[in-house]
């Protein structure tokens, strides 16, 4: 098999694509750096200075669908409407997923999230709204603009043609003004194809054992 599923620091679990040994969430705690770059500096940071707004939030890279099923779970607890849109070029076979599910024991937020077509829009909640958008970030057309962009690619090492200013020029185009990128990733080059793609990049504390993420806000203008 070309993937397996890891324990992680937390006692939360990720998946491993085995071929190139790199993983889909960090091995010092998978649900701690989700909730931490993704749901608390992300969409509650947003949700703070939005108390009012529909949020909408694009993700790129659904892999186990984990980031998606916390924001999902954080509008059905806070009561505020998320519409989400999420990209993947390889979705992971259903035998993974399920592998996945069952180390996890999620609620059933996670089925249904898992359960809808790729390719239409799916109203999961009524808190809910969900884009599961199979396609390459280099092709893609994307359905609306967006506060909030979750930027969860495989690190520089394993896919740097993901982390350019070519890349980040085209997720601006989708953003709303002053939307807000977030990103566990803090390398120098991330950090300077962000700010040359009209980003203002803040560096705030990481999640455990990594010192720094990346909060980035899009200015609407490059430099
Ligand atoms: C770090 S994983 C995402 C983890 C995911 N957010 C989660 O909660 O499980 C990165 C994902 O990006 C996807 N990916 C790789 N290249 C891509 C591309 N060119 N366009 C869209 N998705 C891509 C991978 O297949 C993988 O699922």
């Amino acid at each position: 098999m070309e993937h397996e599923i890891r324990a992680t620091a937390d006692g939360s679990f990720t998946v491993v694509k085995k071929d190139q040994g790199i993983t889909y969430h960090s091995l010092h705690g998978a649900a701690s750096e989700s909730m931490h770059v993704y749901i608390n500096a992300g969409l509650q940071y947003f949700a703070d200075q939005h108390p009012d707004a529909v949020i909408r939030i694009l993700e790129m890279g659904f892999g186990t669908g984990f980031n998606a099923y916390l924001s999902a779970m954080w509008a059905t607890g806070q009561l505020r409407k998320v519409v989400y849109e999420t990209l993947e070029k390889y979705p992971l076979p259903a035998s993974i997923i399920s592998a996945y599910a069952d180390h996890l024991k999620p609620g059933i937020l996670f089925q249904q999230i898992h359960g809808v077509s790729w390719n239409q829009w799916e109203v999961i909640d009524p808190y809910f709204t969900l884009y599961k958008h199979t396609g390459d970030i280099f092709t893609a057309s994307f359905q609306q603009l967006y506060d909030i962009v979750f930027y969860d690619a495989f690190a520089p090492t394993a896919q740097p043609e993901l982390w350019t200013e070519e890349v980040f020029r085209k997720i601006a185009t989708t953003m709303n003004p002053n939307g807000i990128l977030v990103t566990y990733c803090t390398k120098g080059i991330v950090k300077r194809a962000l700010k040359a793609a009209g980003f203002k990049v803040q560096a705030l504390p990481g999640p455990p054992r990594k010192r720094e993420m990346l909060r980035a806000v899009y200015t609407g203008s490059s430099l």
